[in-house]
């Protein structure tokens, strides 16, 4: 079985408490048994874990390393600012392991200080924004590559494991920093300017 380290940085324990307008009120036991659940469904051994301590993070980096594991991870504070974690994200990549980077929130549309990740450009992929789903979604791109992908990921544009935008929000946990569920009519690419036909 494919195996995957779903690490979780500072403060992550808090979760449920720590200002649920922005991270929803599933706490971090709701958040493993979700990930658990999702991870039986695609066939992956997920291991959830949380530390407020960066170089417990880094130790299980190296682990994963070791043990050839992907690794889903939510740096938490430590995305904006730990080059120790980012190089230690790195090892994972070069080793050809898939790292997807996630996030509750969408950093991007928070605070200046929160808009640049030393994490992302070592990291497969980064997905953001969708509260707990946020995890969900990373271990799909996880289970769609069961071999090695380290950095790339795949060539850009390609879909892989998603059948439809129902399933993508089927097994949400419901939150503030969820989305809701898409309804209506999906756009045609032709009503995308700048996307290729
Ligand atoms: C976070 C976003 C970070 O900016 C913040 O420091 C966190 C949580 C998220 O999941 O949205 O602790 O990583």
């Amino acid at each position: 079985m494919t195996r995957v380290l779903v690490l979780n940085g500072p403060n992550l324990g808090r979760l449920g408490v720590r200002e649920p307008e922005v991270y929803g009120t599933a706490t971090m036991a709701d958040l493993r048994t979700a990930v658990e659940a999702w991870g039986e469904k695609l066939g992956l051994t997920v291991d959830v874990r949380q530390t407020d301590d960066e170089s417990v993070l880094v130790g299980w980096l190296h682990e994963a390393v070791d043990a050839g594991a992907h690794v889903v991870l939510n740096p938490a504070a430590f995305t904006h600012y730990s080059y120790a974690l980012r190089d230690a994200a790195a090892q994972v990549t070069e080793a050809g392991l898939v790292l997807v980077e996630v996030h509750l929130s969408n950093p991007l549309a928070r605070e200046a200080f929160r808009r640049h990740s030393v994490v992302g450009a070592v990291a497969t992929g980064t997905v953001a924004g969708f509260g707990t789903d946020s995890y969900r979604l990373a271990l799909e791109a996880v289970a769609a590559r069961p071999g090695r992908a380290g950095r790339t990921g795949g060539p850009p544009g390609e879909v892989l494991g998603v059948d439809s935008p129902e399933n993508l929000t089927r097994n949400g946990l419901d939150g503030p920093a969820g989305a809701p569920p898409r309804s209506g009519p999906r756009p045609s690419p032709g009503d995308r300017p700048g996307l290729p036909r």
